[in-house]
C-alpha cells in the first residue's frame, strides 16, 4: 500500500506537478511516454508500467511504451478492445483495479506469453483528452500489498496530464496527414519487400514465381491508388482545392457514371437497375467532384457485392434536396462499423479478403458532399446489402458554392 501519511502525499503531489511541467515541454511522443511510465512505476510503487494507445478507427489498442519489457518485442503489440482489461477501461472510461489477473476473464493472457513477464495485479486508468479516450495507462504488480484508492488517484492525475500531452503531440504529428500516410504505406511496402526477396531465391517453382509477381503487381497498383487518393484527400482537407460551380443535369451525370462502371459490373456478372426518372431538377455544383463521389459509391457496390448480385442506382427529389442512392446486394456492413465508415483508412475487418482498397474512398466522398452542404447516409442489413444515399441541396446559388471557406 502507498503510505498515506500527509507528508508522503504532499511529496507525491510535488513530484506530479514537477512532472507535468516536464510533460508540457516536449512534443516528442516517445520521450514523453517513457517519462510517464517511469513516473507511474515510482509513484505507485509498481514493478512495471505501460501505455497503450487507442486506435479509434481500428478499434484496437497497442503498446507504445513500457518500463520493463524488451521494447522491440513489446512495441506495437496489439490488444483487442473487446477482450482485454485495457479494452474494458477504454470502453467504460473508468479506472480499474484487478488484484489477481489470473482470475479475471478480461485479462488478455497472450501478452504475458509474448513478453515473458507475468502480471499479477493491474491498476489501469483511461487517458482522456477533450472527451476522447486516447489510451490507457497501466501500473503492473504492486511491489507489496495491493493497489489502492490513493494509487488510483495518483495514476488518474498522471493520466490526465499524459492524455493532454499525447493529444498535443498527436495533433502536431498529424497536422498534415503525413504520418498517417507513412503508417499505411508500411503494409504494402512490407509485402513488396518480402515478395522481391522470395523471387531472388533460385529454388522457387514457376508457380511460386508467378504468385510473387502477381503480389508485386497488385501491391504496386494499390500503392499508386493510395498515393493519388491521398493527394485528393489532403487537398480536400487543406481547402486548397478549387470547386467550380456549374449547372448540372443530374440524369446526364448519372448516365455517365454508369457508362464508366458498366464494364466492371459485367465483368463481375452483376445485374444493374436504373431507377432514375426521365427528368430531375438541375443542381449547381462541381461536376467533376460529384462524379468522383458517385463513381466511388458505384465502385464500392461492384467490389462489395455478392456473386450474381444487383446494383440499383436511384435518384429522386426529397425535401428540397436531390437524393442519389446506390444499393447493392453484398455482404452489408456490421452495425458496429457504421460509425467508423467515413474515417480515413478505415476498412471493415475482413474486407481485405473481399477486395483491394485503401479505405480512403468514402472519406473523399464525404468531404466532397459536405463541401456542397449536402449529406451522406448509409443503411445496411448484414447479409443483405447496403445503400449509400447522397443528399445535395437544390437551392444552391453560385455564390454559396464558390465563396465558402470549406471549399
Ligand atoms: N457497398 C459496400 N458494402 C459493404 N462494405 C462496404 C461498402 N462500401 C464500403 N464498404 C466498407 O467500407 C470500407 C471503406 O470504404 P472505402 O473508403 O471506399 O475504402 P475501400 O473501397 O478502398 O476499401 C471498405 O473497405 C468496406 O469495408
Ligand atoms: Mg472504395
Amino acid at each position: 500500500m502507498c503510505d498515506s501519511s500527509l507528508e508522503n502525499k504532499l511529496e507525491l503531489y510535488r513530484r506530479l506537478v514537477e512532472l507535468s511541467r516536464h510533460l508540457a515541454s516536449t512534443l516528442d511522443l516517445d520521450e514523453l511516454l517513457n517519462r510517464i511510465v517511469q513516473a507511474a512505476v515510482d509513484l505507485c510503487n509498481a514493478e512495471a508500467a505501460s501505455i497503450l494507445l487507442f486506435e479509434e478507427n481500428k478499434r484496437q489498442l497497442f503498446f507504445q511504451a513500457s518500463t520493463n519489457m524488451a521494447q522491440p518485442l513489446m512495441r506495437g503489440l496489439k490488444v483487442p478492445v473487446d477482450s482485454s482489461i485495457a479494452g474494458w477501461i477504454v470502453t467504460h472510461r473508468k479506472p480499474l483495479i484487478v488484484a489477481d489477473v489470473s482470475r479475471d476473464p478480461r485479462f488478455y493472457s497472450r501478452i504475458a506469453k509474448v513478453t515473458n513477464f507475468p502480471s499479477r495485479s493491474i491498476l489501469g486508468v483511461p487517458l482522456i483528452a477533450k472527451e476522447k479516450v486516447v489510451g490507457v495507462l497501466e501500473a503492473i504488480n504492486k511491489k507489496d500489498g495491493e493497489f489502492d484508492q490513493q494509487d488510483e488517484e495518483v495514476l488518474m492525475t498522471l493520466g490526465s496530464q499524459a492524455a493532454i500531452a499525447i493529444e498535443n503531440a498527436r495533433l502536431f504529428l498529424q497536422s498534415d496527414l503525413i504520418s498517417e500516410m507513412v503508417h499505411e504505406l508500411r503494409t504494402p511496402l512490407g509485402s513488396l519487400n518480402a515478395a522481391t526477396h522470395l523471387l531472388l531465391r533460385p529454388e522457387i517453382t514457376d508457380e511460386q514465381r508467378k504468385k510473387m509477381i502477381l503480389i508485386i503487381q497488385s501491391e504496386t497498383k494499390r500503392l499508386s491508388e493510395m498515393a493519388s487518393r491521398f493527394l485528393d484527400l489532403s487537398r480536400l482537407e487543406s481547402a486548397r482545392v478549387q470547386f467550380q460551380a456549374q449547372e448540372i443535369e443530374p440524369v446526364i451525370l448519372l448516365g455517365e457514371c454508369v457508362g464508366i462502371t458498366r464494364s466492371s459490373m459485367v465483368e463481375r456478372g452483376l445485374q444493374f437497375v436504373w431507377d432514375v426518372p426521365e427528368t430531375l431538377p438541375t443542381i449547381v455544383g462541381d461536376r467533376d467532384k460529384l462524379k468522383q463521389a458517385i463513381l466511388n459509391l458505384l465502385s464500392n457496390a461492384v467490389k462489395y457485392n455478392s456473386e450474381n448480385g444487383t446494383i440499383t442506382l436511384s435518384a429522386w427529389v426529397e425535401d428540397r434536396h436531390l437524393a442519389i442512392s446506390v444499393n447493392d446486394t453484398g455482404p452489408g456492413i456490421p452495425e458496429e462499423s457504421l460509425p467508423h465508415l467515413f474515417k480515413k483508412f478505415y476498412r471493415v475487418p475482413g474486407t481485405e479478403k473481399l477486395a483491394q482498397g485503401t479505405g480512403l474512398g468514402l472519406s473523399i466522398v464525404k468531404k466532397i458532399i459536405e463541401a456542397h452542404r449536402g449529406e451522406i447516409k448509409v443503411d445496411s442489413v448484414p447479409g443483405e446489402g447496403s445503400t449509400f444515399t447522397l443528399y445535395i441541396p437544390l437551392q444552391y446559388r453560385n455564390r454559396d458554392l464558390t465563396g465558402t471557406a470549406t471549399l
